[in-house]
């Protein structure tokens, strides 16, 4: 299910519950991939999928607090803000969510705002 605002679309990418805590989920919508995870928090964050490094699949790292370790080589990323921790460089784009109605939603969106 989609629902299409200016220059945005929300995707409806899963249920609350049935998401696994710190367990990453992909999203895929048109030609971007996305990490959905629901953390220990119960706070849902979602990122661009591939590792600024060598593209490591970011829905398979581990998750620690706000932050996911690339599987590859361990570089570690907030979930918040995209970016790779010192002393490694680099961001991933991040991607705005909500929960409605029991689900959550992924906002995809061309704004400039949202690229890393
Ligand atoms: S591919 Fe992610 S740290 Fe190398």
């Amino acid at each position: 299910m989609t629902i299409q605002e200016e220059n945005m679309v929300w995707i409806k990418a899963a249920s609350y519950e049935e998401l696994p805590v710190n367990t990453g989920k992909t999203i895929r919508y048109q030609g971007d991939e996305v990490a959905l995870f629901k953390l220990s928090s119960g706070n849902i964050k979602a990122i661009q999928n591939r590792c600024p490094h060598k593209e490591g699949v970011l829905a398979e790292g581990i998750v620690c607090d706000e932050h996911v370790f690339c599987p590859m080589h361990d570089r570690r990323i907030d979930l918040s803000s995209g970016l790779v921790q010192a002393p490694d460089t680099g961001c991933v784009r991040t991607y705005l969510t909500k929960i409605q109605d029991g689900n959550v939603w992924i906002r995809f969106s061309k704004a400039e705002e949202l690229a890393c």
